[in-house]
């Protein structure tokens, strides 16, 4: 478990008109990735895990954690997206698992950052349905929001808690832009 100190790391200057702090450096992720992958391997040992990424957020963080995890397993990757402005608005639609079976197998979900729990909800129980031996969740990151629904499944594996800022970098987005950073920043609205 772990929460942001890294307030002493500046802004890398191209990026100081859209990033106001670095939450976490390239350093602290690293640390920490190597920890939970260490952690994640030591529990399913002998199990050969399927990790499930959920597209595009987690793909950052996915790639380095595989690489921290010392027991073989196995990487998929889904799309949630969201129906929006019709009365279905608030259902998730899952995409990426129509040629694969899970049933008996071993599932740890991995997402960039659970803020409401919404999207995390649907895709547990879209997974749940499809008969694993066990599920688990991993996020990078856990938003502390009181927008948090109740309901929301409990998250086995967080890399870091952060406070309730909209973030950027390692993967998180804002309109597809600055996924690519390799830390994590408070992301400046300038609009
Ligand atoms: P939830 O359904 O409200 O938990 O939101 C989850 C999704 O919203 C994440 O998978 C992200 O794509 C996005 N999201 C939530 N908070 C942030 C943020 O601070 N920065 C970038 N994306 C975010
Ligand atoms: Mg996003």
């Amino acid at each position: 478990m772990q929460t942001p100190s890294s307030q002493h790391v500046q802004v890398p200057p191209p990026w100081s008109d859209k990033v106001s702090e670095v939450l976490l450096s390239k350093q602290e992720i690293s640390r920490r990735n190597i920890e939970l992958g260490k952690e994640i391997g030591d529990k399913y040992h002998g199990c050969n895990p399927i990790l499930i990424g959920v597209l595009k957020g987690s793909i950052i963080f996915l790639a380095d954690l595989t690489r921290a995890i010392d027991i073989e397993h196995e990487l998929q990757f889904i799309r949630a997206s969201s129906y929006h402005g019709t009365e279905s608005s608030g259902k998730v639609k899952i995409q990426g698992l129509e040629n694969v079976d899970l049933k008996g197998r071993h599932v740890l979900l991995v997402e960039d950052i659970v803020d409401t729990g919404l999207t995390l909800k649907h895709i547990v129980d879209h997974l749940e349905s499809m008969g694993p031996a066990s599920l688990k969740i991993c996020s990078f990151l856990s938003k502390n929001t009181k927008r948090r629904l109740p309901g929301t499944p409990n998250v086995d594996f967080i890399a870091h808690y952060i406070p309730d800022k909209f973030v950027v970098g390692y993967g998180l987005d804002v309109d597809q832009r600055l996924r690519h950073l390799p830390f994590l920043g408070i992301y400046k609205n300038t609009k």
